[in-house]
């Protein structure tokens, strides 16, 4: 088993023909055994030995290969490990590293995002080594150099494997330009979990209580409120405590005020602002986010304040990673 950075995120992998080895995965990750692996390829003519490629998906393979896109496929076999499905995930990741690695594997590698199940998936050397040392055969870093690329939330999964094209998981890339070069729509299933198993479970999740918030100003709304009622009812139970809030916010002129407000929390004994992460667009948002919950679990935050992201680029896998790490129901998606 082996870490690896990908333009995503990293993933742990191992070599899809050896089915011991994929298995360790699960125990590792503590994963679903229905949950299906993707598996990872160095170039699109090794994917036509283990599936078939309709016209259709080998133009998205032209057009986004290699890169975050993650294609559904009918398996030509049964040599790869698979979860019993009829079909096989397959990816062709566009990072230096992995695909470096997987060229000198000779064998498709296939790979989950490396992070326990559920938890949010790791885009740091530092989070994959505190939990994966010692517990895989090997992982490979990154250099600072390739985090400047990282895009930060997992690929776009695009099924493919019947006549008609579905958007399971959005990713940074976007319906619209897949759409383009296929020349048709692709459905939004209503529950994409029936064909994605791993869609139906909750993800992402940091361990404090996520809030979004359509603005700065709702944030600074909400701690003032918060402010008062600690004020106002030291018995509440959460009132006194003290607890931690972060927020992660669009830098704009209001995140002062915002700054300021958290002085006066951090001097009262109530409560105390641990972080304000500040996001320059959608992409940079994308890019926190996984580290910016993974810090908060590491301070024991109690509350969350993300803003919700910005239409354009990269809004709606922004919004569906949030409203995933919001759901404390598993059955419901
Ligand atoms: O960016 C990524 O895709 C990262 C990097 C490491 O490549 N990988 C990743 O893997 O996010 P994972 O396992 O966390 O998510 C894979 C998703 C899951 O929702 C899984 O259920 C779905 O793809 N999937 C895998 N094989 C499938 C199949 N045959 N049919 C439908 N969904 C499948
Ligand atoms: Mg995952």
């Amino acid at each position: 088993m082996v870490v690896f950075p990908t333009e995503t995120v990293f993933g742990i992998g191992a070599s899809s023909l050896n089915h011991n080895a994929c298995r360790e995965i699960y125990k590792v990750k503590n994963r679903p055994q229905d949950n299906p692996l993707i598996v990872h390829f160095a170039n699109s003519k090794e994917i036509e030995t283990y599936a078939i490629l309709s016209n259709q998906a080998r133009n998205l393979l032209e057009r986004f290969a290699p890169g975050p896109l993650t294609l559904i496929l009918k398996k030509k076999n049964d040599s790869l490990f698979s979860t019993g499905l009829g079909t096989i995930a397959v990816r062709i990741p566009s990072h230096k590293v992995a695909r470096r690695f997987i060229e000198e594997s000779k064998t498709p590698v296939s790979a989950p995002s490396a992070n326990p199940s559920g938890k949010p998936s790791f885009t740091r050397n530092e989070d994959v080594v505190s939990y994966f040392d010692g517990k895989v055969d090997c992982i490979l870093l990154e250099k600072a150099t390739d985090l400047e690329n990282r895009i930060g939330i997992e690929s776009t999964v695009i099924d493919m494997s019947s006549d008609i094209p579905k958007l399971l998981r959005p990713g940074s890339i976007e319906l619209e330009e897949i759409q383009e070069v296929l020349g048709t729509k692709v459905e939004l299933p209503q529950n994409p979990g029936v064909i994605s198993p791993g869609l139906k479970y909750r993800h992402y999740s940091p361990e404090g209580r996520l809030h979004i918030f359509q603005s700065t100003q709702d944030i600074l709304n909400r701690l003032n409120t918060l402010g008062d009622n600690l004020k106002v009812d030291p018995k509440d139970n959460i009132a006194v405590n003290s607890r931690k809030i972060a927020i992660l916010a669009y830098s704009n002129t209001e995140l002062n005020s915002v700054e300021e407000l958290t002085k006066s929390f951090d001097a009262s004994s109530h409560s105390c602002v641990f972080k304000i992460q500040y996001a320059e667009s959608n992409m940079d948002y994308a890019k926190k986010l996984y580290s910016f919950f993974l810090d908060c679990d590491k301070e024991s935050v109690a509350e969350i304040f993300c803003e919700s992201p910005r239409q354009g680029r990269l809004y709606s896998a922004i919004s569906n990673r949030l409203k995933k790490a919001i759901s404390r129901d598993d059955s419901d998606h």
